[in-house]
């Protein structure tokens, strides 16, 4: 009697059916491939970058440590790697911006650095840091890409950390307000997209609940680090409480003060 003999795993490859597989999962990703036809008008398609990870010159033209600055230097970050250099874009911005209308962009998000522009956290604006934003925005301008600038993505002033405890303190509404304001006034003509705040849940949670991030605050038993200060019961909440008035109060200074029309 004929025994069917089992069939050599190899043999697999060639079954008929794995080929059909093949064939449809072939025929799946063909279907993935979309056009800019598959979108609707006024899709914009576009890049973004965030001050810190983007810029580096940290220490130069005036420009004073952030919240994330102070993390990146210190033992909380065992990896050693900082935003010194970075991307370094302060420098390489020209070519970027030609990089992305080579690359057909049509928007371009980034972060303003409040330590860059206003190096003590309020007052006086640095005229460096000035300089760099117009030219930058110029060149975008320029090259025909939708700006679409962000006013903080977790990079605090440290002077403002230091002095009242940044977010965690009803302080830090006036003092963002005012700096959204010389945004507004410096930038506005050109720039018609702003954020206030990028991720303040992410904030919220690893910078004040399990003390993750920037500025590592929390409180036993929430830390996924070893805090020595904060309180991961109370803090999450006024720093969203404080994120949320200080938005609320430099939409309402742009819609009073800026707004054109
Ligand atoms: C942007 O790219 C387009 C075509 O890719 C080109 O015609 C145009 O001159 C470029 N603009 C700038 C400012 O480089
Ligand atoms: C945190 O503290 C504990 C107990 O003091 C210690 O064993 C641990 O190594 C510390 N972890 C870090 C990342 O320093
Ligand atoms: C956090 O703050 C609350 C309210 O002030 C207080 O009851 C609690 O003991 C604090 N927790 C820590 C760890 O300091």
């Amino acid at each position: 009697m004929e025994t069917r003999r089992p069939l050599h795993p190899l043999l697999l490859f060639f079954s008929p059916w794995l080929l059909l597989l093949l064939l449809l999962v072939v025929q799946g990703v063909r279907s993935l491939q979309f056009t800019r036809d598959d979108f609707p008008d006024g899709f914009t398609f576009g890049a973004g970058t965030a001050a810190f990870q983007y810029e580096g010159a940290a220490a130069e033209d005036g420009r004073t440590p952030s919240i994330w600055d102070t993390y990146a230097h210190s033992w909380r970050n065992p990896g050693g790697e900082t935003g010194d250099v970075a991307c370094d874009g302060y420098h390489k911005y020209k070519e970027d911006v030609m990089l992305m209308n080579e690359t057909g962009l049509e928007a371009y998000r980034f972060t303003i650095s409040w330590s860059r522009l206003i190096p003590s956290g309020r007052g006086a604006v640095n005229p460096k840091g000035l300089q760099f934003y117009n030219s930058m925005i110029n060149e975008l301008v320029k090259a025909g890409i939708q700006i679409h600038a962000v006013l903080y993505h977790i990079d605090l002033p440290q002077s403002l950390q230091d002095e009242y405890g940044g977010w965690v303190s009803p302080k830090v509404v006036d003092d963002f307000a005012a700096y959204a304001d010389v945004c507004f006034r410096e930038f506005g003509d050109r720039v018609a997209h702003w954020t206030t705040s990028i991720e303040p849940n992410v904030m919220a949670q690893s910078g004040y609940d399990d003390g993750y991030l920037p500025p590592n605050r929390c409180s036993y038993p929430f830390g996924r680090s070893n805090c020595t200060l904060g309180n991961s019961t109370v803090e999450p909440y006024l720093f969203i409480h404080h994120t949320l008035l200080a938005h609320a109060s430099a939409v309402r200074l742009y819609r009073e003060k800026h707004q054109i029309n």
